[in-house]
C-alpha cells in the first residue's frame, strides 16, 4: 500500500516536472495578465499556464480553472496549492461559459488533450500499449470510444474518420472497426494496419484524434466557447485560444472575424505558432495555433 502510494506520488511529481505549457511566453506576452485581473482558464490541465497567470495577477487577482478531467485537476491542485486566489472546478467549460454571470479580464483555452492523457495507456489515447478504447477527458460522463463505436452506424463512423481525421479509406476502415467490434487501443491499431497496411503508422494519430474529437464533442464545446466567451470579457479584456487541429483553428479564425469590430479587436492577424526551438523541445506543440481578441475599452 505504502509502496503503491509512493509510486503514485512519484508519477505525479514526474508528470508535473515534465509538463511544458505550450507557447507560454507568447500567451503571457499577448494576454498580458495584470495585477488584480480576473482570469478564466477553461482548460487548466496541470496548471502550467494558470501558474504564470497567477504570478502576474498577484493576490488581488482571481483565477477560475476548469478541467473536464478529474485526474488532471488533482495535479493542478497540487501545482497551484500555494495560491489562495484560485477556484478549480471539474466540468466541461461549455457549461461554465453558458451559465456564469461573472465577467473576466482574461479568458484562455488550450484545447485538446494533455501529456498525462497520452502517457497513461488506461485512458485509451495511445496505441503504444494496449488499453481500453476510452478516449474521454471526463471519465465520469458520456460514452467511451468503444461504446460510441458500438452505438453509431458504420456510415456515421466513416463520417467521423473522414471529417475529423481526413482518412481517405474511412469507409473501409469504419466497416472493419464495426465488424471486428473494436474495444481496445491495440485492437484499433491492428484494424488500421489490416486496412491501410504500411500507411497505418502515419494515419494512426489522425484516427485516434478523429475518434477523440467525436467522443468528447470537442467542436461542439469550442463552438459554445466562441459564442459565449467574448460577451464575458470586461472592457479591455482579452480572450485567447490555442488549438491543435485545422478544423478548430478555422472555427476560431472565422468566429473572431465575425465579431463586431467596433467592440472586439483581433490582436493576432495571423495565428501565433511555436518556434522551431519549442517544437524541438516539446514535439507535442508542433500543430499549435494561438489566436487572440480584445474587447475594446469602453
Ligand atoms: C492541452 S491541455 C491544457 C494544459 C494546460 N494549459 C497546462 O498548462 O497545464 C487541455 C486540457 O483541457 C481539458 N479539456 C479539453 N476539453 C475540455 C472541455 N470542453 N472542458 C473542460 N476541459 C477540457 C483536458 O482534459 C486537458 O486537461
Amino acid at each position: 500500500m505504502i509502496v503503491q502510494l509512493k509510486l503514485i506520488m512519484s508519477n505525479m511529481y514526474t508528470v508535473l516536472m515534465q509538463h511544458i505549457p505550450v507557447l507560454l511566453k507568447e500567451v503571457v506576452d499577448i494576454l498580458n495578465p495584470r495585477v488584480g485581473d480576473h482570469v478564466l482558464d477553461c482548460t487548466v490541465g496541470l496548471g502550467g499556464h494558470a501558474k504564470a497567470f497567477l504570478e502576474n495577477i498577484g493576490s488581488k487577482g482571481f483565477l477560475v480553472g476548469i478541467d473536464a478531467d478529474g485526474e488532471n485537476l488533482k495535479m493542478a491542485r497540487e501545482n497551484l496549492k500555494e495560491d489562495k486566489n484560485v477556484k478549480l472546478v471539474q466540468g466541461n467549460f461549455r457549461v461554465m461559459v453558458s451559465s456564469t454571470h461573472d465577467t473576466f479580464d482574461i479568458i484562455f483555452a488550450d484545447l485538446g488533450l494533455s501529456s498525462p492523457h497520452i502517457d497513461d495507456p488506461t485512458r485509451g489515447f495511445t496505441y503504444r500499449e494496449d488499453g481500453p478504447l476510452d478516449l474521454r477527458f471526463d471519465q465520469t460522463k458520456g460514452l467511451s470510444g468503444a461504446q460510441l463505436i458500438a452505438q453509431i452506424s458504420e456510415k456515421e463512423l466513416a463520417d467521423v474518420l473522414w471529417q475529423y481525421g481526413e482518412i481517405k479509406s474511412s469507409r473501409r476502415l469504419a466497416c472493419a472497426i464495426k465488424e471486428q467490434n473494436v474495444q481496445s487501443t491495440l485492437g484499433l491499431k491492428k484494424c488500421a494496419e489490416d486496412i491501410v497496411g504500411r500507411f497505418a503508422r502515419k494515419l494512426l494519430p489522425q484516427i485516434f484524434q478523429a475518434l477523440r474529437i467525436a467522443v468528447n464533442d470537442e467542436l461542439g464545446s469550442l463552438n459554445i466557447l466562441l459564442q459565449q466567451g467574448p460577451s464575458l470579457l470586461n472592457s479591455g479584456g482579452r480572450m485567447g485560444i490555442i488549438s491543435y487541429h485545422s478544423l478548430e483553428d478555422r472555427m476560431v479564425k472565422q468566429s473572431f472575424r465575425a465579431l463586431d469590430p467596433s467592440t472586439y479587436q483581433i490582436l493576432t492577424k495571423k495565428p501565433i505558432c511555436p518556434s522551431e526551438e519549442e517544437v524541438k523541445n516539446n514535439p507535442r506543440s508542433r500543430s499549435a495555433k494561438f489566436r487572440v481578441i480584445q474587447r475594446v475599452l469602453e
